[in-house]
């Protein structure tokens, strides 16, 4: 059985939701990331939260010897996943470059690694992001990729094929590309969250920083689109059951002749949009929030929401947690964090 799993990334959003739900699944997580953009206090939180030890080794996984150092102390590493790369859209325009050298070159860089070191399985943090505009909702796997538009798009759409292409060279590799749609909230305890350093680009983590007012108003991108109310229609995932389909595809993969490689989308199957969200916030949080609307963000897109048959019929995973739950959590942990 697949024991000890290294997560790259895993200080971040969501490598550290996962890395509880790794613990309390029974399984040794070992973390590698060079807290670019999160806290080693995340790892005090994961083990405040589940009582255990984590192994932790601060470092880029773009370095191939800082990489293979950590394949060989750890010896019994069965399998990866990686969350470690660059995520802002915006600053990914302005900064190609490092966008393609960060997420490619990690990718790479472990790719080589666990081959040198004949470690199979891994999972790899794709987005919903590879389909662009899509032409039909919900969203099967089957849909077209479409040209990204932008850097950190590009960089999921290259980064499938670069395991695909790995995989196809008939090289011993197991891998399963998860296409998260839009993931939300946070461990119930609310000691761990969405950490997001400066001005907040997602939806959630600038709502809940304008409730509790660090942030004057909220602006809504436009009500002008093709939808129910003319604000964008997401699929907004709970991070912990996020977390749990990184398991679900993981004992795929332990079941796997290698060499296999498959995409799943990771949603609810609903759309919701910016309104409806907002509202539900306010509701179940019983705040009032300033906000209103505003132009449309260039790049966004109206709709996007997930088919999610693939993935509960292959990997028996589906969505568990309510909304609602999520906005509770995501409120919870903003308040615990402005206390703190
Ligand atoms: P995050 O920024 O919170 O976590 C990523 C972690 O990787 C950070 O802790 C960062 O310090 C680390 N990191 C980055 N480059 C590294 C490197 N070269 N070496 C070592 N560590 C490095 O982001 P997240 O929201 O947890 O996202 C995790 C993954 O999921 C990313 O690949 C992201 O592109 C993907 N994804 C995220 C979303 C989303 O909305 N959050 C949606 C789709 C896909
Ligand atoms: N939004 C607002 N106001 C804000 C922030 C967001 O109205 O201040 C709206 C956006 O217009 C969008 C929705 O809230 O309709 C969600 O926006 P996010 O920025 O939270 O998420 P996106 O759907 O734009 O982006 C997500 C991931 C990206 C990924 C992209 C495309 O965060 O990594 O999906 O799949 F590239």
């Amino acid at each position: 059985m697949m024991k000890t799993v290294l997560i790259t990334g895993g200080a971040g959003y969501i490598g550290s939701h996962t890395a509880i739900a790794l613990l309390e699944a029974g399984y040794t997580p070992i973390i590698v990331d060079n807290l670019s953009n999160s806290r080693a206090e995340s790892l005090e939180r994961i083990k405040s939260i589940t009582g255990k030890d984590v192994a932790f080794y601060q470092g880029d996984v773009t370095d191939a010897a800082f990489l293979s150092n950590v394949f060989e102390k750890e010896k019994a590493i069965d399998g990866v996943i990686h969350f470690a790369a660059y995520k802002a859209v915006g600053e990914s325009v302005k900064e190609p470059l490092a966008y393609y050298r960060n997420n490619l070159g990690a990718l790479i860089t472990l790719l080589e690694t666990m081959s040198a070191h004949e470690v199979i399985p891994l999972v790899f943090s794709s987005s919903a992001t590879v389909y662009g505009d899509p032409s039909i909702n919900p969203i099967s796997e089957l849909a077209e990729i479409k040209d990204a538009a932008s850097p950190y798009g590009s960089t999921k759409i290259i980064g499938e094929r670069i395991i695909k292409d790995t995989v196809q060279s008939g090289r011993k590799l197991a891998a399963i590309a998860l296409r998260y749609f839009n993931p939300v909230g946070a461990h119930v305890s609310g000691k761990i969250g969405e950490f997001p350093l400066g001005v907040p680009n997602n939806l959630l983590p600038y709502l809940t920083q304008v409730a509790i007012g660090k942030r004057e108003k909220l602006i809504v991108y436009g009500n002008d689109y093709d939808t129910l109310d003319g604000t964008c229609v997401r699929d907004y995932v709970h991070v912990m059951d996020l977390a749990k389909a990184h398991i679900a595809a993981l004992s795929h993969l332990g079941e796997k002749a290698v060499p296999y490689y498959d995409v799943f989308n990771v949603g609810t199957g609903k759309g919701l949009s910016v309104l409806e969200l907002i509202a539900a916030f306010e509701r179940v949080n019983n705040v009032k929030l300033n906000y209103e609307i505003g132009a449309r963000r260039e790049g966004d897109i109206a709709a996007c929401f997930a088919d999610v048959q693939k993935i509960e019929r292959e990997l028996g995973w589906k969505a568990e947690l309510s909304l609602d739950a999520a906005l509770r959590d995501s409120w919870r942990w903003e308040n615990q964090q402005s206390n703190a």
